[in-house]
């Protein structure tokens, strides 16, 4: 098509007052893009932006004509993807906005089309933060999975343990006021993580007398009441949420054997080995989440024979294809997020695979390079009646927390995020099938 088949279009939006905040947030990045001021009037061949209750919370509707664009929308988030959707259409020809003619009306075919960055490993000031939010929203990506915290560092505030938080490398409070209403006007969905009960050395290097005594964290109804405390804090600071992820990996459950306190408490509730305390543990936490009115998410991690007492609305990520394989997490009817290592991982400066293996993973598929994982090779694959919501890029920080230019780490890291993206979203966007 040449530019003068392209429509002109005008930089003026109007919209109905309630996606006031959506069209403010499309000037902002047209601004930035183009150079262009949007003036917030209905003006001939500008942008205009309604309401159509009809469409589905993620859809719109989008027509490029003469005389102008409509946007139609049921709700912000489906505002926000067509804005981001037409963005994507609108080039810049000297000083005219051109885009092509098109009406079409567009849904998404899976929900979770996410996004998770470490930010334990590797500090992250909040101005990175508020771009990975921007990446999400010009992709229409719909959710940030946010790892607060590992080994490395605790980034989160506390009010009951603020000993926690790591200094130098932890969020205000009112930074993640920030964060969180950025998020929110931008339609996407924050996910934040404190992971228990392994990766959890800083909570006994702070707290010792409360989380000690191992290298995971012990079960004891004191530790239980902090954990309590803690997500419930977690909650009220990210009160958009509906989902808290509660970690559940690689947790070192060989240290409970050691552990006078765990073992104390296993013999009081009949608790035969550190295998059903890791269940155990994971019921526990998941329900703490659901009593506060949010999803808990969990790492694959634990073991099949106790798939019954966890209760079925924790929402399981299906990463390593290890410990508990997804056709069994499936079939004992847990939803899934599909992580599988290859090729949804990032390790900055270590591994990835490109934007095409990514767009070629079926969401109902698990791919692996891990020597012993039983997908290595031969893959795994559900059938697709099964709940898998999406799936989701993990950004890791292992290497790049060693790197002396942290900068420069980061940077590299939102530039693969920046190229793999696209080619998740767009293939979450429309399976072909
Ligand atoms: C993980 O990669 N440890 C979830």
């Amino acid at each position: 098509m040449t530019a003068s088949e392209k429509i002109a279009l005008v930089p003026g939006i109007c919209a109905d007052p309630f996606f006031a905040d959506c069209a403010a947030v499309f000037e902002e990045y047209a601004g930035k893009a183009f150079g262009v001021g949007y003036c917030r009037k209905e003006t001939e061949g500008g942008i205009v932006l309604k309401r159509d209750p009809a469409l589905p919370e993620e859809g719109y509707r989008l027509t490029v004509a003469e005389g102008g664009v409509t946007l139609l929308a049921a709700e912000k988030k489906g505002m926000h993807n067509g804005l981001a959707d037409l963005l994507d259409r609108i080039e810049k020809d000297g000083d005219s906005l051109l885009a092509a003619p098109c009406d079409l009306t567009e849904s998404p075919d899976c929900p979770w089309r996410g996004l998770m960055v470490d930010l334990a490993r590797q500090w992250h000031p909040l101005p990175y933060l508020l771009q990975y939010v921007d990446l999400c929203w010009k992709n229409r990506a719909s959710r940030l999975q946010l790892h607060f915290t590992d080994f490395q560092s605790f980034t989160l505030p506390m009010k009951a343990f603020p000993k926690l938080a790591t200094e130098g490398r932890s969020y205000t409070p009112e930074e993640i006021g920030t964060l969180v209403d950025y998020a929110e006007s931008r339609g996407i969905v924050l996910v934040p993580e404190v992971d228990v009960p392994g990766h959890t050395s800083q909570f006994f290097a702070k707290y010792p007398e409360i989380f000690g005594t191992a290298g995971v964290l012990p079960a004891s109804d004191e530790v239980f009441d902090a954990l309590r405390t803690i997500f419930s804090e977690v909650a009220d600071m990210f009160p958009h949420s509906p989902w808290i992820h509660i970690g559940g990996d690689e947790a070192a459950i060989g240290e409970w054997e050691k552990c006078g306190r765990t073992k104390a408490y296993m013999k009081e509730h009949g608790i035969a080995d550190i295998h059903e305390m890791y269940a155990e543990y994971i019921r526990i936490v998941t329900d703490m989440v659901l009593s506060l009115g949010r999803t808990p998410i969990v790492w694959e991690g634990f073991r099949k024979e106790y798939d019954d007492r966890i209760d079925k609305r924790t929402v399981v990520v299906a990463w390593e294809s290890f410990y508990q394989l997804a056709p069994d997490l499936a079939e004992a009817g847990f939803t899934l997020i599909n992580c599988s290592w290859k090729p949804l991982y990032i390790v900055t400066g270590r591994v990835s695979w490109s934007p095409e293996e990514i767009a070629s993973l079926d969401p109902w598929q698990w791919d692996h390079w891990m020597a012993s994982s039983p997908a290595k090779d031969r893959g795994i694959r559900i059938d697709r009646k099964y709940p898998v919501l999406g799936e989701q890029i993990c950004a890791w920080g292992d290497v790049i927390a060693g790197w002396e230019n942290w900068e420069d780490g980061i940077k590299l890291e939102m530039q693969l995020v920046a190229e793999r993206l696209p080619a998740l979203c767009g293939k979450l966007w429309d399976l072909g099938f």
